[in-house]
């Protein structure tokens, strides 16, 4: 087997400054924790180093779930008064009869399989599955490779072929992961159905032009909800494929419970764990929102699809009416007209003694990502769990056409006032807040009391808010709570700067019994014309090519791509 180099091979999507890390001496193995990939000879299987932080996640959620599995064993054994299951490693790399199984549905050169059989302690079989020919050779080479053919099971079928064969209860895996080219929608219907109760399924998605608002009848048509234009978009995002996958496991009477909802570089990754009960099911509708959106000042009003009201002791004793419209027509606080997007998941995001599990497993001589890792997953960990989305500090000074107000000075006048404030992971200039949306203008109106007000550019919108005077009374003294522990504790709360080549990677050519895709075959010479008439106004200089790719997955509109030092001149003005 003839294995190039990596500077010559385009395997990642990358090529040079990338963090391919190759083992110590031979280019043609690239090294991810315990994993040791063999760079393919041609450039038809995927692999991007930039995902190190989604497959370390994975890893740490899994071990997780793993570690539940045979605390749930236990409990049953200690019940039947019968001899102890225990994983008998802490690290992974053997084979646990009564272990968790995992399907990793679409698994390019089989790292990620072969990642969760190494470093996971507790797994009885991992199955690496990939529909191209060519990236199945990748994973057995690599199985080999790793010594791991006792625990990874190499299998060649279309991934919802895969899934349907084990949705038998008798049948069904404890863990599946799809990480696809960007949309998973195509898979769900079979992966919520083959996840045992309590199991988990793991979910990325990388089209975040169209989860962010840029294609909302697309988004409609593939997540079944219209995505809108907005500062938060990022959270959005994993709303809107946390609402699709508890309508596609709503038909089959099963539910999600989301563990962790991540927005990451270029993409999302959401953990959710899929439990079975009609009961639940019904109440569904209460978990779901329309999200109204003032196209004036972008307040958001949520407007959920059903109520569902408790009664009795007894847990699923509820009763359910349909909700009457939030809104009447034009937005309270601008006077302008509403945008309707949605439905969109309105409960929690994140589990909190999940997170809480994960981070106590976040070590750097296990994880590359580990820094990287505890920061997010603290902030997650202070995110306020029932207040969906969030503003963005610098749209609500725009709307005013005012200068900027810090965060810290924001949230202190937040605080009190007598509400929560929190930041989102999914961005550095979020306020989280259960403050009504009147008390957010209310503290943008007093500190344009004594900072000027570019009266000239003001929008409609902005006028409007303005003419109100503010009926809270708003102290701009600095609250103790402002500072949020993260911040404190100097963690990596949020994505450091792209570096070049920074994306979603290059999308393997993939073949299937040797047959090119079909929409390869209709698509091809017809993207010449167009690349010749960017390459002429596009530099190639990779700083330039990597701001254009930021902009446009990050819907020009959020601050996530500015560094760290940014944020905190922000907040420390
Ligand atoms: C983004 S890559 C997966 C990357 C991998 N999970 C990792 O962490 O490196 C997507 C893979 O899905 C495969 N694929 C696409 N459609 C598929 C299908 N219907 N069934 C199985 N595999 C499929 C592609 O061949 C490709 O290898
Ligand atoms: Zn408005």
């Amino acid at each position: 087997m003839r294995m190039s180099s990596l500077a010559e091979n385009d395997v990642c999507g990358t090529r040079e400054n990338e963090s391919c890390q190759t083992r110590d001496g031979d280019p043609s193995v690239i090294q991810e924790g315990k994993a040791e990939i063999l760079i393919p000879e041609s450039k038809n299987v995927f692999y991007n180093p930039v995902q190190e932080f989604n497959r370390d996640l994975s890893i740490a959620a899994l071990t997780v779930l793993a570690k539940e599995h045979f605390q749930k064993l236990e409990e049953k054994k200690i019940e039947e008064v019968s001899n102890k299951t225990e994983m008998s490693n802490e690290i992974g790399g053997e084979v646990h009869k009564d272990g968790i199984v995992i399907i990793e549905a679409l698994s390019a050169t089989g790292l990620r399989s072969i990642r969760y059989a190494k470093e996971i302690s507790g797994v009885k079989q991992v199955i690496a599955n990939d529909i191209s020919e060519t990236a199945v050779k990748s994973i057995k080479e690599n199985v080999t490779f790793n010594e791991v053919d006792s625990l990874v099971t190499v299998s060649h079928d279309d991934a919802v072929m895969l899934m349907y064969a084990h949705r038998h209860p008798s049948k069904r895996v404890h863990a599946v992961d799809l990480d696809p080219y960007g949309c998973p929608t195509q898979f769900l219907d079979a992966a919520v159905q083959c996840v045992t109760d309590g199991g988990l399924l793991l979910v990325t998605c990388t089209d975040m032009a169209v989860l962010a608002g840029n294609a909302p009848e697309t988004c409609h048509a593939k997540y079944g909800a219209i995505s809108l234009r907005t500062k938060a978009c990022h959270e959005m995002g994993l709303r809107i494929i946390l609402q699709c996958i508890e309508t596609h496991a709503n038909r089959y009477g099963r539910y999600i419970v989301p563990m962790l909802s991540v927005s990451a570089d270029f993409y999302i990754r959401v953990f959710v764990k899929i439990y079975s009960g009609a009961a639940m099911c019904k109440r569904s509708t209460s978990k779901l929102s329309l999200v109204f959106q003032c196209v004036g000042c972008e307040t958001h009003v949520f407007h959920p699809l059903g109520v569902a009201h408790k009664f009795g002791e007894k847990v699923n004793q509820y009763k359910f009416s349909l909700p009457h419209a939030p809104v009447n027509g034009v937005c309270e606080h601008c006077g302008q007209k509403f945008h309707i997007g949605g439905p969109i998941w309105n409960g929690p995001l994140h589990d909190e003694s999940f997170v809480s599990e994960l981070i106590s497993i976040t070590d750097p001589e296990r994880f590359r990502t580990a820094r990287r890792m505890e920061g997010v997953l603290t902030v997650i960990q202070e995110e306020l769990p029932d207040v969906p989305l969030y503003y963005s500090v610098d749209k609500l000074f725009s709307t005013i056409r005012c200068e900027i107000m810090s965060m810290m000075l924001f949230r202190s006048a937040l605080l009190n006032a007598g509400y929560r404030v929190s930041l989102s992971h999914a961005s550095k200039y979020s306020i989280k807040t259960d403050a009504p949306a009147n008390v957010v203008w209310d503290v943008v109106r007093t500190w344009q009391l004594s900072h000027p007000v570019k009266t000239e550019r003001l929008s409609n919108a902005g006028s409007a808010i303005l003419a109100k005077s503010p009926t809270t009374v708003v102290s701009l003294e600095k609250h103790p709570d402002a500072n949020p522990n993260s911040r404190q504790m100097g963690l990596v709360r949020f994505q450091e700067n792209p570096r070049p080549f920074w994306g979603p990677g290059t999308r393997a050519k993939t073949n299937f019994q040797d047959q090119k895709m079909e929409k390869s075959i209709r698509n091809q010479g017809k993207h010449s014309k167009k690349q010749r008439k960017r390459s002429r106004s596009h530099s190639k200089s990779p700083e330039i090519r990597k701001k254009n790719m930021t902009e446009n997955i990050s819907n020009s509109s959020d601050n996530n791509n500015l560094s760290e030092k940014d944020t905190e001149m922000k907040e420390d003005k």
